[in-house]
């Protein structure tokens, strides 16, 4: 959840460039972030994240049964940049964003956005509504070409902030030798038993209900083969994108300057034709 992330990680994004979501949610999925080239000041503008999934596929839920998959994402926008307030968010963008609620990731790092979980059905495409800042008013912005960076996930994770593994993931053999008991417990999941073939030495593998068993008693398992499938299906990906903040008075200044050309090419052509 993005509320790992916030607690557990003051900044999302890692000096490699990593985005902390992908520490917990293993497998690698794509996402796509589309944003207008240019953006000028004061103006609220759509970041759209897209992360697709098969909306057919089901995944393991907490209790071993099988569900839908919710989706998140965390938006790292230049300094300055930050959620538009909700009187500038036009009907149209509105209807758009539906009934997301988005958080900054921290309260003092407003160019910072996170969501989710929400819905996948419903939400694999999500607008960010973003207001830029203005140079103007803010004396540490300046008309520049900045990067915006994404984190997308859907699907629940493998490892929670304590370090324990969920059962949406593959289980390994914590040691060697013969499994001599499988036990399926009542609720689901299973108690593994394994005997060391050599010094007799009993150990024993805990699955919670989820993961799918490979192995079967009397069969003869090495350290850390897996004795489940891996049932995620989801997955986390990130991407970036760029945008100008531009300033005003150069596109009027090249307004200018194209009217002034062909005003020069007018007079020029007129005086031709008159010789
Ligand atoms: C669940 C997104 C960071 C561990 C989820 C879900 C979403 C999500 C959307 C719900 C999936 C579903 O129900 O189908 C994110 C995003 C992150 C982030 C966008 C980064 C901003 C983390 C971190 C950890 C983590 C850092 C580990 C410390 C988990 C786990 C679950 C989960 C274990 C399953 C919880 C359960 O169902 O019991 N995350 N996550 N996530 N996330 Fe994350």
């Amino acid at each position: 959840y993005p509320i790992f992330a916030q607690k557990g990680y003051e900044n999302p994004r890692e000096t490699t460039g990593r985005i902390v979501c992908a520490n917990c949610h293993l497998a690698n999925k794509p996402v796509e972030i589309e944003v207008p080239q240019a953006v000028l000041p004061d103006t609220v503008f759509e970041a759209i994240v897209r992360i697709p999934y098969d909306m057919q596929l089901k995944q393991v839920l907490s209790n071993g049964k099988k569900g839908g998959l919710n989706v998140g994402a965390v938006l790292i926008l230049p300094e300055g940049f930050e959620l538009a307030p909700t009187d500038r968010i036009s009907p149209e963008l509105k209807e758009k964003i539906g009934n997301l609620s988005f958080q900054s990731y921290h309260p003092n790092k407003k160019n910072i956005i996170v969501i989710g979980p929400v819905p996948g059905q419903k939400y694999r495409e999500i607008v960010f509504p973003i207001l830029s800042p203005d140079p103007s008013t803010k004396k540490d912005i300046h008309f520049l070409k900045y990067p915006i960076y994404v984190g997308g996930n859907r699907g629940r994770g493998q490892i929670y902030p304590d370090g324990s593994k969920s059962n949406n993931t593959v289980y390994n053999a914590t040691s060697a030798g013969i499994v001599s008991k499988i036990v399926r417990k009542e609720k689901g999941g299973y108690e593994i038993t394994t005997v060391d073939a050599s010094e007799g030495r009993q150990s024993v593998d805990i699955i919670p209900p989820g993961p799918e068993l490979l192995v079967s008693e009397g069969e003869s398992i090495k350290l850390d083969q897996p004795l489940t499938s891996n049932p995620n299906v989801g997955g986390f990906g990130q991407g970036d994108a760029e945008i100008v903040l531009q300033d005003p008075l150069r596109i009027q200044g090249l307004l200018f300057f194209f009217t002034s050309v062909i005003f020069a090419q007018v007079i020029f052509s007129s005086e031709k034709e008159t010789v």
